[in-house]
C-alpha cells in the first residue's frame, strides 16, 4: 500500500500507510487493539473505501483483480458461518459460488486437519475449529496471497504451533502471507518479519529476532 488513509466520519483509522509484503515468507502486522490493522485489510480487500492513497494486490486493486478468488484468500475477523450447515456445505457453498471444483471443499479441509469434523454442524464448533474452517474457505481457490487477520485468537497453542507450520509452508511455496495480530508472541513465533502500525501510522519494520518485544516496545513507547 502506498500512502493509504483511511477514516470512519472524523476517526482516521489509517493513516498514510506505506508499505509492501514480499513473496515466500511470512509477514507479520502489528499493533495493539485499535491500531488500524483490521481497517488496513479491509481496504486492501475492497471493503472499505479509502480517503486517500492505493492499495495494490499484485499490481491491481481488488475490485480489478480478474479471478480474487484465485488471487487472494482472506480470513477477515468475525467470519460468519451458518451454524446449521456442516464445514463441507459451507465450503461446497463457496465453490460453487466461485467456480471452484466442489471437491476442493474436501481437499482444503483436510489441509487444515478437519476432516474428521467435515460434516458436523459449524454451531457446535470451538473458536479453534472456526478459524480452521476460516483458513480452509480462504485457501480453497489455492491463491498465490493470503491475507489474514488475526488468525491464532482462539487457537490454543497446539493451535498456534500448527497454524505457525501451516503459514510458513505456504510461504515456502511462494505464497504471500500477511497476518495480523496485536499479540507479539503469536508473530514472533509465526512471522519472518513484522510490520508494526500504531494509531495508524507505520511505527517501524522489524526482523522477527530474539529481542523482538524489546525493541517493539521501546517502538511503541517512543511514539507516545
Ligand atoms: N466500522 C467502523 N466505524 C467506525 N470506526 C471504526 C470502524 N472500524 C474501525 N473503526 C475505528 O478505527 C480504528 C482502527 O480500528 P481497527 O482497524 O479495527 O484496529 P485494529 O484491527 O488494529 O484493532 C479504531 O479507532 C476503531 O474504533
Ligand atoms: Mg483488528
Amino acid at each position: 500500500m502506498t500512502a493509504l488513509t483511511t477514516s470512519f466520519g472524523r476517526v482516521r483509522a489509517v493513516s498514510d500507510l506505506t508499505f509492501d509484503v514480499p513473496a515466500g515468507r511470512v509477514t507479520g502486522f502489528l499493533g495493539p487493539n485499535g491500531a488500524g490493522k483490521t481497517t488496513t485489510l479491509r481496504t486492501l480487500l475492497g471493503l472499505v473505501r479509502q480517503d486517500s492513497g492505493t492499495a495494490l494486490i499484485d499490481g491491481s486493486r481488488y475490485v480489478d483483480l480478474p479471478d480474487p478468488v484465485r488471487t487472494v484468500g482472506a480470513v477477515l475477523e468475525s467470519t460468519a458461518f451458518h451454524p446449521g450447515h456442516s464445514a463441507r456445505v459451507h465450503l461446497e457453498a463457496l465453490c460453487l459460488a466461485a467456480r471452484i471444483p466442489t471437491r476442493r471443499a474436501g481437499e482444503v479441509l483436510d489441509e487444515v486437519s478437519l476432516l474428521d469434523a467435515a460434516d458436523r454442524r459449524v454451531g457446535g464448533f470451538s473458536l479453534g475449529m472456526r478459524q480452521r474452517l476460516a483458513l480452509a474457505s480462504a485457501l480453497l481457490g489455492d491463491p498465490a496471497v493470503l491475507v489474514l487477520d488475526e488468525p491464532a485468537n482462539g487457537l490454543d497453542p497446539e493451535g498456534i504451533h500448527w497454524l505457525r507450520g501451516h503459514l510458513r509452508a505456504l510461504a515456502a511455496d511462494g505464497r504471500t502471507v500477511l497476518v495480523s495480530s496485536h499479540v507479539l508472541t503469536e508473530l514472533s513465533l509465526m512471522a519472518d518479519e513484522v510490520v508494526v502500525i500504531n494509531d495508524g501510522h507505520l511505527l517501524t519494520r522489524l526482523p522477527v529476532t530474539p529481542d523482538l518485544e524489546r525493541v517493539y516496545l521501546d517502538a511503541i513507547r517512543a511514539a507516545r
